[in-house]
């Protein structure tokens, strides 16, 4: 993986709350996601955290891990957030973390977002590596939504290998995903 250049920086971190009111609109006519606030949310490549900061301010779920591979972009993210509500709010934890090496223990997020990230993984095997952590950190039914724009058919396919079903896709050139990790314990 490498690192955004400072233009490409600047490109991605003009993205505001506004820019992610669409997204939160697809995950709502989707019909697939209940968050509320006993949802535990990671977010992956969270960049300068106005996703994030919008599914606080939406949903107040009982946390939200918000992490990007760049301490850089991490330092924005805290900054965006202390910015608008003072402090970070206690529910939000900030964290240097690099999605295809992630610290958190198996099963423990109901939600896993990453928008626009996983082609920064590096190579399709890093990609299937950060999807298998996505699988491992989430919880039995739990959800992954992202939207990618590259590798688009080839990660559907592994996600469903894996054991994930595929509920919502919408986009053409970025494309929207929803999936659930099947509940295997369900198959017995
Ligand atoms: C195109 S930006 C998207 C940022 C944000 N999600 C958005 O849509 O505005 C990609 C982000 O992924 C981060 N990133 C790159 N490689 C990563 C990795 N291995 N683990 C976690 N984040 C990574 C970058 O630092 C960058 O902030």
């Amino acid at each position: 993986m490498a690192k955004l250049s400072t233009i490409e920086k600047w490109f991605v971190n003009r993205r505001g709350e506004s820019y992610f009111e669409k997204f939160l609109r697809k995950i709502k006519e989707s019909g697939t996601v209940n968050l509320d606030n006993s949802s535990k949310i990671l977010e992956l490549g969270g960049g300068n955290g106005a996703l994030s900061s919008l599914l606080y301010e939406r949903f107040h779920p009982l946390s939200i891990t918000l992490t990007d591979f760049d301490q850089e972009q991490v330092a924005t993210a805290r900054k965006r957030l202390e910015d608008k509500f003072g402090k970070v709010p206690e529910t939000i934890n900030i964290q240097q973390a690099d999605a295809t090496h992630l610290q958190y223990q198996d099963g423990t997020f109901d939600l896993v977002v990453a928008h626009l990230v996983l082609h920064h993984l590096g190579k399709l095997k890093d990609i299937y590596t950060g999807l298998e952590e996505v699988h491992r950190v989430l919880r039995a039914s739990g959800t992954f939504v992202y939207v990618e724009s590259k590798y688009k058919q080839e990660i559907r396919k592994h996600l469903e290998e894996m054991g994930f079903e595929i509920l919502y896709r919408k986009g053409f050139y970025q494309e929207t995903v929803i999936a659930t990790k099947i509940d295997s314990s369900k198959d017995r």
